[in-house]
């Protein structure tokens, strides 16, 4: 049973949040979760529910990096919901309460039960884990604990979900990744070198609005943030198709926008939604700043060389083409499912991306009524 709290409706109200902005925010959470425009109007009633979700927020081997992309949320309607939509009861690096006191909330809310559990940083296996202690205790402990009594487990960013820095070779402390050691419960891997908080917070919203967590890959990523290759949805892939790339850092070829692929960039290989949610206030990702993808949504991106060429697999077709109209008639079921879901990834980034140019627009809006119809 999930703790009755103030819906996060009312407590966003409560704090002066306009309606118009709280349905620029399910609009947004409609598109990040690759969901047809329809559903913005069932986020909206699920985030009117008197339910929020408890959170355990713990840190291990880590730079605290994903806490910064937890409090750096800028865009003004998820800075300002973040901390709605997750009620973080305990949290070491951002709880006024210290010491004792912060020890008891964490197990008030362990013994409560219905919490999710975040954790941020890998865990230390050498030497019985004391190559991480917090209070006298390992990392290994205070996760069992912790996950003792969660609904389920989140991992965020690289360190949590696939061991990060902290397990690149020689890996000294034999850090491990979460769902190493949680095995009894669903664990969610929001991986990258910080994890996005835009996926976190549209994870919570998926739990809360479909009462489960959203779908996954088989390295327990949601599809929705991490179901597409970023090379598909690069806005230098052209440059890629046309063969033109850039050779060395600051020629023409670069001050052009062409491909970074002969750079290292790791496009090709790595899943994340990048290129549609982008970061800091939706103005921009790696690539587009001019980087290459490190691939850091991936395993072992530290051990992969940042400037090395990705080996290519595979190509695919952009998941922002129309989508193909098949003949009615002899349709392949397994065709007709893939394509169902590059559509969907289509229209979650057109949402993701009207959204950016909504929220970057002075224009001022009128409230529209919600849909009624899904
Ligand atoms: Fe974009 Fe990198 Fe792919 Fe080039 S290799 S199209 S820069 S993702
Ligand atoms: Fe990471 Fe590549 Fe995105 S480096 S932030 S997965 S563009």
């Amino acid at each position: 049973m999930l703790n009755l709290k103030p819906s996060v409706q009312d407590s966003a109200r409560d704090r002066g949040m306009t309606r118009r902005d709280f349905l620029k925010f399910c609009s947004l959470m409609t598109g990040v979760l690759a969901l047809p425009r329809s559903y913005s109007t069932r986020i909206e009633k699920a985030l009117a529910a008197p339910a929020r979700t408890p959170v355990i927020w713990l840190e291990f081997q880590d730079c605290a990096g994903c806490t910064e992309s937890l409090l750096r949320a800028s865009r003004p309607s998820v800075a300002e919901i973040v901390l709605d939509v997750l009620s973080v009861d305990y949290h070491e690096t951002i709880m006024a309460a210290s010491g004792y006191q912060a020890e008891d909330a964490k197990k008030a809310t362990i013994d409560a039960g219905g919490y999710l559990l975040v954790v941020e940083g890998a865990i230390p296996m050498a030497e019985n884990g004391i190559y991480c202690t917090i209070g006298g205790r390992t990392a290994i402990d205070l996760l069992e604990e912790a996950a003792s009594n969660a609904i389920a487990v989140v991992a965020v960013g690289n360190c949590a979900t696939f061991g990060g820095l902290p397990a690149a070779k020689p890996n000294p402390t034999g850090a491990v990744q979460v769902n190493e050691l949680v095995t009894d419960k669903p664990v969610l891997n929001l991986s990258g070198c910080p994890y996005n908080v835009v996926n976190l917070t549209a994870t919570v919203v998926h739990f809360l609005t479909f009462g489960e967590l959203p779908a996954m890959d088989d390295l327990g990523r949601p599809l929705f943030a991490y179901g597409a290759r970023i090379h598909d949805n690069c806005e230098r892939r052209g440059h890629f198709d046309a063969g033109e790339f850039v050779q060395a850092w600051g020629d023409e070829a670069h001050r052009k926008g062409w491909c970074l692929y002969k750079m290292g960039c790791k496009g090709p290989v790595a899943f994340h939604n990048c290129p549609a949610v982008r970061w800091n206030d939706g103005t921009s990702w790696p690539v587009k700043s001019g980087h290459g993808c490190i691939g850091c949504s991936e395993p072992g991106f530290w051990d992969l060389g940042v400037y090395n060429q990705a080996d290519l697999q595979q190509f695919a077709p952009p998941t922002t083409y129309a989508p193909v109209q098949l003949p009615s008639a002899n349709v392949d079921p397994a065709a007709a499912g893939i394509i169902g879901a590059v559509a969907g990834a289509a229209v979650g980034a057109a949402g993701v991306a009207a959204y950016n140019a909504l929220s970057k627009s002075d224009e001022p809006e009128e409230d529209s009524a919600p849909e009624k119809k899904e």
